[in-house]
């Protein structure tokens, strides 16, 4: 079976959780250490093979389109000041078989709307769908890797899942899953935000979608549901009625970058690993903690 070739980023939210920083410029450039989120989601999404990125924006956004644009003034200062390494960094942020789309998003119409904006770019394959504020390190393979290793065994929509505290079940979509014949995870029903009395169960999506094109189809009869959007999780409440779709708990731990104290345990977990500062930064917290 084809690789996965096209990966849809929608990056047109306001990113309201994350006021004033978010005024002006897109929570999806917010760094980890010294990496904006939608940098990481990019790369898991290439190491993956993809070759397209197609970013669904709105208003405010243009910071991530110069971010994977090719910087000429900087890499000519750098260059000419002999800093290779950090040449190496700007000129990779986009590898040379990558290319980016951009589709503008009028109106912010809810996630479901955003996806079906990429319909004309991606048209009759699979595709993968990553929400940059979901952060997940993964001990080897990325998780659109996994993904596309669970399609590719079993030709169906995955959706990436992890389970979450009962009393969280509001802010996520969930789903209830039956064992397949072959040990997988199909789901049976999926809901946006159920409280949690209502949840069918505690296994949350969180944002990785792998979908077959027919999701399209069923995103244009969607009609907006929770919080007035056009929700992509009735998208696939309704592709469940023709096609399989997996469940598929992956290995990794995901930081929800979308809240203050995920973004913050992100950016303390990555900077004990990173390779300039982490064992300063370790030694820091040591004594931090001890004062
Ligand atoms: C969106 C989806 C939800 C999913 C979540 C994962 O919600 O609507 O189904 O569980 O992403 O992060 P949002 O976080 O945009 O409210």
């Amino acid at each position: 079976m084809a690789s996965i070739r096209k990966a849809v980023f929608p990056v047109a939210g306001l990113g309201t959780r994350f006021l004033p920083a978010t005024k002006a410029s897109p929570k999806e450039m917010m760094s980890i250490v010294d990496k904006p989120l939608i940098q990481y989601a990019a790369e898991e999404a290439e190491e993956a093979g993809v070759t397209q990125l197609v970013f669904i924006t709105g208003r405010n956004k243009r910071s991530i389109e110069d971010h994977f644009d090719k910087a000429y003034e900087l890499e000519a200062e750098l260059e000419s000041a002999g800093k290779h390494g950090l040449l190496d960094i700007v000129r990779n942020v986009l590898p040379p078989r990558t290319t980016c789309i951009y589709v503008r998003q009028a109106e912010a119409l809810g996630l479901g709307h955003a996806v079906l904006c990429a319909k004309p770019v991606v048209g009759d394959e699979p595709f993968v769908v990553l929400l940059a504020d979901d952060l997940i390190r993964a001990p080897g393979k990325g998780v659109v890797q996994q993904m596309a290793d669970v399609h590719a065994r079993f030709g169906c929509s995955v959706l990436s899942v992890q389970e979450v505290p009962r009393e969280e079940t509001n802010k996520y979509g969930i789903v209830k899953v039956e064992p397949g014949p072959e040990g997988e995870l199909r789901v049976v029903a999926i809901v946006e935000k159920p409280a949690p009395a209502d949840a069918p169960s505690n296994l949350a999506v969180v944002g990785r979608y792998l979908l077959t094109p027919r999701i399209f189809e069923k995103l244009t009869q969607t009609s907006a549901g929770a919080g007035g959007e056009i929700q992509l999780t009735d998208a696939i409440a309704a592709l469940l009625e023709d096609e399989p779709v997996i469940a598929y708990p992956f290995q990794g731990k995901r930081y929800d970058c979308g809240s203050k104290l995920g973004y913050l345990q992100a950016n303390v977990e990555l900077g004990l690993v990173h390779p300039e500062v982490g064992e300063r930064f370790a030694a820091y917290l040591r004594t931090f903690a001890q004062s």
